[in-house]
């Protein structure tokens, strides 16, 4: 680190190594909540502004100096790194050393730990909104292909045997609404996770009439989150639900990859899948490998992976701990491997060709007989006499039972 931290006061000396420990990856991770961060700097100096403890024109210098800094770290101008202990220093710095004084003022009335808490959520609503409509992009592609292929016959599978005519249209119905439910599922979270922690700042508040009500306004937010202590509670907890609407996206997403490993192996050969979607072995010349669908369903072992490590972090008493950071990296991972997983799959499915002859053939006779059994007993036999009669062992079972 090459700048001195903020904390840091005179007489006192940095243990170059011991900060490498407690930064680590903190500050690169940092750059995935830096515009968040930007943004939310000037939500607050505005609002600093309203109260009268900042003067317009300062604000104003603020908020212009917070859009170059924006737009050069967009450009590359401005590298987030290791310089700097967090992203919320580096604001910091930057502010100061082309704002002079007034660039060390506008952390009044704020924390880091607020600071991150804001960020932090501001990310994971545009996080579930991308969801949204990434979910909702996969659930039109299935609609499609199930609109297209309406009626297509199709074997229906219980424990891997065949068990009863099916369709394409079933098929790629359940992934429609599957979709259709993990994004109203992201809809929902987003509604339980939009409030403004700004303005709490360590966890206890500040003897300052802040407008928290304002700044959450400005940035978009539904509410305020009331209660100060709540906000560091909730740090790790909301992490953990957004999380999981990725583990239930890309559960739709393993089962829709499963399918089609599986219906693309020889054996069935109901499938195959694009030419970009599938690669050649090194040493075996006649391989077709789906790594595509294999890696689609491994994203959410990294889900779940994130899930697990939130939850080992977060078992905390009150406040502030420092082990909150740590929570970091599981959400923006996880987040990732989710908007990834998610994003392959209207692709995947509009480039993949389906042998309708080979599924039509899958139907063995048998498979009809549940339908005849159904039918026989609405017309009025019992169904278990109708169940064997389907089955062709009626005359056995009556000899029994004389
Ligand atoms: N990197 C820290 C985190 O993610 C920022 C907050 C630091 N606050 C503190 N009191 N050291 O939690």
């Amino acid at each position: 680190m090459s700048t001195t931290p903020l904390w840091h006061k005179e007489g006192t000396t940095i243990d170059e190594a011991a900060m490498a420990f407690m930064s680590k990856d903190d500050v690169f991770l940092d750059r995935h909540l830096f515009r968040y961060d930007i943004r939310a700097t000037e939500a607050h100096v505005r609002g600093l502004g309203r109260i009268d403890l900042m003067e317009d024109a300062d604000v104003e210098r603020v908020a212009e100096a917070l859009h170059d800094l924006d737009a050069r770290f967009q450009s590359g101008a401005f590298v987030l790194d290791d310089r700097f202990e967090d992203g919320h220093s580096a604001i910091e710095a930057d502010l100061t050393e082309h704002l002079g004084e007034l660039g060390k003022r506008i952390h009044l009335g704020r924390s880091r730990n607020d600071q991150v808490a804001v960020a932090l959520r501001l990310f994971m609503l545009d996080h579930l909104r991308e969801v949204r409509t990434l979910a909702t992009d996969a659930q039109q592609t299935a609609e499609y292909l199930a609109k297209t292929h309406a009626g297509t016959p199709m074997p229906g599978y219980t424990h891997l045997q065949r068990a009863m005519p099916s369709s394409v249209d079933l098929w790629m119905g359940s992934f429609a609404e599957g979709f259709r439910d993990v994004a109203h599922l992201a809809k929902l979270t987003g509604e339980w996770i939009d409030s403004s922690p700004l303005g709490t700042a360590a966890g206890y508040g500040v003897p300052l009439p802040l407008d928290r009500e304002g700044v959450a306004q400005e940035l978009g937010f539904d509410r305020v989150q009331e209660n100060p202590m709540q906000v560091q509670a909730a740090r790790g907890r909301y992490e953990f639900q957004v999380l999981s609407v990725g583990w239930q996206a890309l559960q739709e997403v393993r089962r829709l990859a499963w399918d089609l490993v599986l219906f693309s192996t020889q054996e069935f050969a109901f499938v195959t899948l694009g030419p970009g979607h599938r690669t050649g072995s090194s040493i075996m010349p006649n391989k077709h490998n789906p790594d595509m669908a294999e890696l689609l369903r491994g994203q959410h072992a990294i889900v779940g992976g994130a899930m697990a490590e939130l939850m080992q972090v977060i078992a905390l008493p009150s406040g502030y701990q420092r082990d909150l950071q740590l929570t970091k990296s599981a959400l923006i991972r996880g987040t990732l491997a989710t908007v990834d997983g998610l994003r392959q799959i209207p692709n995947v499915l509009a480039e993949m060709t389906l042998n309708t002859e080979a599924m039509a053939e899958a139907i063995e006779p048998a498979m009809h007989m549940t339908e005849k059994a159904v039918q026989l007993a609405a017309e009025g036999m019992s169904f278990r006499e109708a169940y064997r009669v389907a089955a062709g062992t009626s005359t056995e079972t009556s000899l029994r039972n004389q």
